[in-house]
């Protein structure tokens, strides 16, 4: 199936949680998702068999309803439960991070209790890097260092704002609140246009139940709560109940 595809040559990466394959078509990449789940930089990992077929069929859904809402990602063709053909892209190596509530990182370098609702979504960027273990970097920082230039950073910025709003309004529906999440964008092989990029699943977002405040997310695997995988079912099954 997959070779009908795409002809896969080679392993082109393999990161923490999924491994990039080289495709006949070089404007193609074979992403496939892995069992694997780390924190910490890598400090702490485990392997959690299914959640690759997860986290795949969750981020397969939102870039799909992320592309009829108008987002131009790199998703080109769901292959199987736990692998998709993407449009090569050159990775921004700034990651771009939205918050609607304070928690995580934000509610450690401020002080502000997680939970406390913010009167704006807020952006932030992160430089990806896992030697330097991703630090938060700054717009002249990011210009300076040759990054991305200032109007790809605006447009960044201004696709994730809308993307936030976009999924804020998918999760309601499916009884979640969106409490913060990461997004990477790249730059098409071909054509230069801006994609959203990677991928977007309880490990890449903070997901509370509304009502209960209860944790979706990969924080229950950072902070030992245990159901890692169960919460990320739930996140699926509650998604496929939602009318698109
Ligand atoms: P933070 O509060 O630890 O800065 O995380 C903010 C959001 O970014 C959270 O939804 C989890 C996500 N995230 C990643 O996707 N990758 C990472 O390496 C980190 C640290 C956070
Ligand atoms: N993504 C990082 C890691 O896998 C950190 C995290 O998500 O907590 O190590």
């Amino acid at each position: 199936m997959i070779m009908n595809m795409c002809e896969v040559t080679e392993i082109l990466y393999e990161g923490k949680s999924k491994i990039l394959y080289r495709c006949k078509d070089e404007v193609l990449i074979l992403v496939k998702y892995k069992d694997s789940v780390t924190a910490f930089n890598g400090e702490k990992s485990d392997e959690l068999f299914g959640k690759g077929r997860l986290n795949a069929a969750i981020s397969n859904l939102i870039y799909e309803y992320l592309e009829v809402n108008g987002i131009k990602t790199h998703l080109v063709k769901v292959i199987d439960e736990s692998s998709v053909l993407v449009k090569k892209a050159e990775i921004i190596p700034a990651e771009v991070i939205v918050r609607n509530v304070a928690a995580g990182s934000f509610s450690k370098k401020y002080g502000v209790d997680e939970g406390v609702a913010l009167p704006h979504p807020t952006v932030e960027f992160s430089l990806k890097s896992d030697t330097l273990g991703d630090p938060l970097i700054n717009v002249s920082h990011i210009t300076a260092l040759g990054l991305a230039t200032s109007a790809e950073l605006e447009e960044m910025k201004r696709l994730s704002l809308l993307i936030n709003e976009l999924l804020s309004g998918l999760f309601q529906k499916a009884g979640i609140r969106l409490i913060d999440f990461k997004l990477e964008f790249g730059r098409a092989a071909e054509s230069g246009e801006l994609l959203l990029c990677d991928e977007i699943s309880p490990d890449s977002c903070r997901l509370w139940q509304i009502g209960t405040d209860c944790k979706l997310d990969k924080d229950r695997y950072r902070r030992d709560l245990g159901g890692v995988l169960d919460s990320y079912e739930e996140v699926l099954r509650r998604l496929q109940g939602v009318e698109l």
